[in-house]
């Protein structure tokens, strides 16, 4: 029986660990459950398993510390899991871990806590747990190239223009019915972006060795090429309980609530080139990663106010990549040693980004932020 901590528990991958849960009562037991603002909904979790529930901006962390868990779900969103998910390590408790965010701003500083302390890091991600699931077993030395699958979001084959979308258009996605933040920045493809970084982390290989292909089936989870030229995939349906169960019972495997897939039912199955123009997020993200530290920070940062920002109809789906571009590029590329250096580049990147005036003659671009 394992006690499972879940940080975000109203959420969409909160509600799939529910699910997980419910699904294997000899499993697992709630260890204690976490949101922000919902707090009707987290009370009647809390009731259904008879477990604590802790509400609010500063409650993660609180948990973390004042419950008995064998393992931390990460499934909050933004950088406000930094510090949740740090408590989780110290504390020896094996953490898995949804929330990308955490790894693109402050991954050196995580994975090497996580390795000091012996604590795993289990990827939750469809894409992570692919490369996860087909690299057990494997020495890490042979492998030679991780590729990441991508949907492609809502926006690959159209519209030509894409300044005229609108936030329902961008959370519309078409494959994965997933939160606010995850869903614009599939739809920028700036997710991808990030999830290559994540890989970076998780794996401890180098960005070079990490590809993305556009795969809009979104069956293919993604692909692990070993030295040999052999290649293994990781398939299943588009259903994030999938990879949320996995990661909650690994190393083993327990029975799905759902059928397996249909080969025959599912045809074929496309792979193509991702459209850099189209989705300049990628090449920024990567770019930006070779450098990391604050830069790395600030791009995360920028990118959830940039997000913010156009779901509240302030700025266009075209200005969210520029917005996040000069912000990063205002700031000065310092090493992030320390949890207080990512909460400082986070916060001059946040002012930044909210002071953003964008092309639209609405005032000038970010200045710099001081050194
Ligand atoms: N959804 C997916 O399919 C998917 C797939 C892969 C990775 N991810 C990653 O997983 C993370 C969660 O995504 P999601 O789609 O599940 O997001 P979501 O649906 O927006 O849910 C976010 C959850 O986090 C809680 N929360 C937010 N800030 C908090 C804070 N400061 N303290 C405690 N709880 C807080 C929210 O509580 P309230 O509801 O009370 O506000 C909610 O329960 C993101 O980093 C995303 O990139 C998601």
């Amino acid at each position: 029986m394992k006690r499972v901590l879940i940080l975000g528990a109203t959420g969409s991958i909160g509600s799939s660990a529910i699910d997980v849960v419910r699904a294997h009562p000899g499993d697992f037991q709630i260890a204690g459950v976490v949101a922000r603002s919902r707090v009707a909904a987290l009370e009647r979790i809390g009731r259904e398993f008879n477990s604590p529930w802790f509400a609010g901006e500063d409650a993660a962390e609180r948990a973390v510390r004042e419950t008995d868990a064998d393992i931390v779900l990460v499934s909050m969103v933004g950088i406000s899991a930094l510090a949740p998910t740090l408590a989780a390590i110290d504390r020896g408790i094996a953490v898995a871990l949804a929330t990308k965010e955490v790894l693109v701003a402050a991954g050196e500083l995580v994975m090497s806590r996580a390795t000091e302390k012996g604590v795993p890091v289990i990827p939750v991600d469809s894409e992570h747990s692919a490369m996860f699931q087909c690299m057990q077993g494997a020495s890490p030395s042979r492998i030679g190239k991780l590729t990441l699958t991508a949907s492609g979001g809502p926006f690959y084959a159209g519209p030509a223009d894409l300044s005229s979308v609108t936030p329902p258009m961008a959370l519309a996605h078409p494959r994965w019915n997933m939160g606010p933040k995850v869903s614009v920045d599939s739809a920028t493809m700036m997710n991808k972006g990030f999830e290559v970084v994540e890989a970076r982390w998780l794996f401890n290989v180098p960005l070079t060795s990490i590809g993305v292909v556009i795969h809009p089936e979104s069956i293919v989870h993604s692909l692990l090429t070993f030295v040999d030229g052999s290649t293994l995939a990781q398939l299943a349906p588009p259903d994030m309980r999938v990879p949320v169960q996995y990661a909650l019972s690994w190393p083993d495997r327990l029975p799905a609530q759902r059928a397996a897939l249909d080969l025959p039912s599912l045809g074929a199955l496309t792979f193509l080139e991702p459209d850099a123009s189209r989705f300049p997020a990628l090449a920024l993200v990567r770019d930006t990663a070779e450098e990391g530290g604050t830069r790395m920070v600030a791009l995360s940062a920028a990118d959830e106010i940039a997000v913010e920002r156009f779901l509240s109809g302030d700025i266009a789906f075209t200005e969210i990549v520029p917005l996040v571009a000069d912000v990063v590029s205002a700031t000065p590329p310092r090493r992030c040693d320390s949890v207080d250096d990512v909460y400082a580049a986070d916060a001059a990147a946040r002012s930044s980004a909210r002071a953003w005036r964008g092309a639209k003659g609405r005032g000038g671009r970010v200045a710099a932020i001081r050194p």
